[in-house]
């Protein structure tokens, strides 16, 4: 299939380096295929720029969003980049379904599978059940976010966002700021971001940020002021206190006293520094509003790149899906 905006043909074959029907994590994947997808959602992005009708390449297909926690960005946006491409959608609440008499999670995802379901998007508290469902389903499989696992699309937005505004990301220096910890979305970006040639920063209080993270080639710093003017890229995590068992830090005023992005450290950065979050933000915790609003700052532009890297995704998996016949 293929797209014709103004006078360029878009789409045409899958990259031949992609040749998965899920997407679980970015642990497992290569420079070659971390490219292949921003490649294809640097495509898809220019293509939407382009031309605001619907592309129908998964025309015929229906994608699941089955979202056990909450979400804005990721949710909304699986289910717009669905939609753009041609693709029926459903949403599935697992409030007020029949889980509450007993159904397992597994007959509940098989019984919606059998409604003729391509593409099941899934995010759950439990690290792995991304995994556990591509092992029983038929469908293609995406990781919306397990637990404190990964978070593939929130890193691959990130990265193409970083790649967008950088050119590439081999040779800079990024830094995550922030609950390291409990962070799936850090997780996925230190994958990404060291397969494809980044120095990368863990920086945060030693309770969210532990030293046994060096063991994936990462550098760890306690001290935000002491790694900010080396720093290309901040992205700043938030504290996730739904996922702790205990108080990490006395208060969220000592915490942002160390570690928030102010005015006054942002002075001391690099005059190029790029500010990332992967939202929602808690303004005056990680990010004061000032910063977050400011003119260094791409947070709503990940937001838009979202859009673009989901579209990418599920072309992707969809495609691998179809070439394999199943
Ligand atoms: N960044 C992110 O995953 O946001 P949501 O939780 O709103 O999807």
């Amino acid at each position: 299939m293929s797209v014709e905006v103004g006078d360029r043909t878009y789409l045409g074959p899958l990259p031949a380096v992609w040749v998965r029907n899920h997407l679980l994590g970015l642990e497992e994947l290569s420079a070659e295929e971390l490219t292949a997808v921003l490649d294809a959602a640097a495509m898809f992005k220019e293509v939407t720029e382009g031309c605001q009708e619907k592309l129908n390449v998964l025309r015929g297909k229906t994608c699941a969003n089955l979202f056990f926690e909450n979400s804005t960005r990721t949710r909304t946006s699986f289910s717009l980049a669905a939609r753009r491409l041609g693709a029926d959608t459903l949403d599935f609440s697992p409030s007020g379904s029949s889980l509450s008499k007993g159904e397992t999670f597994i007959d509940t995802a098989k019984n919606i599978e059998a409604m003729g379901i391509d593409v099941v998007v899934v995010r759950h508290r439990t690290p792995g059940t991304p995994h556990l469902l591509a092992q029983n389903l038929a469908c293609s499989v995406i990781n919306a976010g397990d637990g404190a696992h990964e978070h593939p699309t929130q890193g691959l937005l990130d990265i193409f966002t970083i790649r967008e505004l950088r050119g590439s990301i081999a040779g800079l220096t990024v830094a995550l700021v922030g609950d390291i910890n409990h962070s799936r979305t850090a997780r996925s970006n230190i994958w990404g971001l060291k397969k494809l040639g980044a120095r990368v920063i863990l920086c945060g209080p030693s309770t969210l940020v532990s030293q046994r993270w060096r063991e994936l080639g990462v550098e760890v710093s306690h001290d935000l002021d002491a790694i900010l003017p080396e720093c290309d890229v901040l992205n700043l995590l938030r504290i996730q206190f739904e996922r702790q068992t205990m108080r990490p830090f006395p208060s969220v005023r000592e915490y942002a006293h160390l570690y928030a992005m102010n005015r006054e450290r942002l002075a001391r950065t690099r005059a190029d520094i790029l500010i990332l979050a992967p939202g929602p933000i808690n303004r005056g915790v990680e990010v004061t509003p000032d910063v977050a609003d400011g003119p260094h700052s791409a947070i709503l532009r990940q937001v838009t790149n979202g859009l673009a890297v989901r579209m990418a995704v599920l072309w992707l998996v969809c495609g691998a899906a179809d070439r394999d016949g199943s």
